[in-house]
């Protein structure tokens, strides 16, 4: 019993540091997109699929910290906001880092160029198959063919631009679980790293094969990271397909009172249901010392 209230008390603990270090902001630009992924688990998004309006981007970008780093992912495509450049040279000027996961297809040669000079830090493109079959079998509706020439575009672009990385993200899963060596091959020739992550169930909402949640209590992405949806609602992370768990909004609450909020819940070691059944296993390994 004792060593159990020591490490719930130690978790905590690194749940509260985790919650005041340097934030992340999962920004949803789109909750909409344009292909169709089958570990995705946009067929259960009850949200508004919607594009973050102009309006809600000028509010955002003096509502995020000074130290804050804006990853622009969410549950859709961020590419198919046409403001997201402006969103992007806004927040590079107040000197906060930006990086964006993009399904690629829209990489054209003009975007890529605006991104690149509107100071881009990270473009992270999900890529997950190194033969049109593969890629096709997982990323229904996009283009290998487009894929590949985007990516090489981009190869060739991207190399004098020392402060821009770039990274394959593969989804680790039963269809292309053997083809990922080659995806790091192809990586490594493109001048690209890679970013692997074990295909997980989404809070329990798509059932995926050998992942099953292990009911340890915890969680480092929620003090870590903020999701800001395409409304502007802040919700307990990105797993919030129906926008139940919602803690604010950026129109009325500053980020100092979902700090406070966060904080609350952390401190009455509150699960939300979707926790129950996640097996994100970023969820841990933010909470291990050594990350971050
Ligand atoms: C939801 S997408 C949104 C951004 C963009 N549409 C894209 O695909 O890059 C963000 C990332 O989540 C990954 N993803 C989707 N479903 C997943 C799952 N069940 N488990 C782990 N990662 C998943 C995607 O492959 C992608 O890299
Ligand atoms: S491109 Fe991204 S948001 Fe769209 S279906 Fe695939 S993983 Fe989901
Ligand atoms: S445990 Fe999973 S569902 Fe719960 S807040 Fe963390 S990432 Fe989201």
């Amino acid at each position: 019993m004792s060593d159990l209230l020591t490490n719930l008390k130690n978790r905590k603990k690194r749940e509260v540091e985790l919650l005041y270090s340097e934030p992340i902001f999962d920004i949803e630009l789109s909750s909409k997109c344009n292909i169709n992924c089958i570990m995705c688990p946009r067929t259960k998004l009850t949200r508004k699929h919607e594009i973050m309006s102009l309006d809600l981007i000028k509010i955002l970008i003096d509502w995020l910290p000074d130290n804050a780093k804006a990853m622009l992912c969410g549950l859709g495509e961020p590419l198919l906001n046409s403001n997201i450049f402006f969103l992007i040279s806004s927040l590079r000027k107040r000197n906060i880092e930006v990086g964006i996961t993009t399904n690629g297809l829209l990489l054209t040669e003009n975007n890529i160029d605006m991104l690149i000079d509107c100071g881009i830090n990270l473009i992270q493109i999900s890529f997950n198959g190194s033969s049109e079959a593969i890629y096709g079998s997982i990323m229904r509706n996009s283009s290998f063919a487009v894929i590949m020439q985007n990516l090489q575009y981009l190869s060739k672009v991207k190399t004098p631009v020392l402060a821009l990385t770039v990274k394959l993200a593969a989804t680790t899963q039963k269809e292309n679980i053997s083809d990922i060596a080659n995806i790091q091959t192809l990586a490594a020739k493109l001048g690209f790293e890679v970013f692997l992550r074990n295909c997980h169930s989404r809070g329990g909402l798509l059932e995926v094969d050998g992942c099953k949640p292990n009911n340890l209590p915890g969680c480092g992405i929620f003090p870590k990271v903020t999701f800001i949806a395409a409304n502007g609602d802040i919700l307990s992370c990105c797993q919030d397909l129906a926008g139940k768990f919602v803690l604010g909004n950026i129109r009325q609450h500053p980020f100092k009172e979902i700090l406070k909020e966060k904080e609350f819940i952390i401190s009455k070691d509150y699960c939300f249901p979707i926790c129950k059944l996640c097996d994100d296993e970023y969820r841990y390994l933010l909470l291990a010392d050594n990350i971050i």
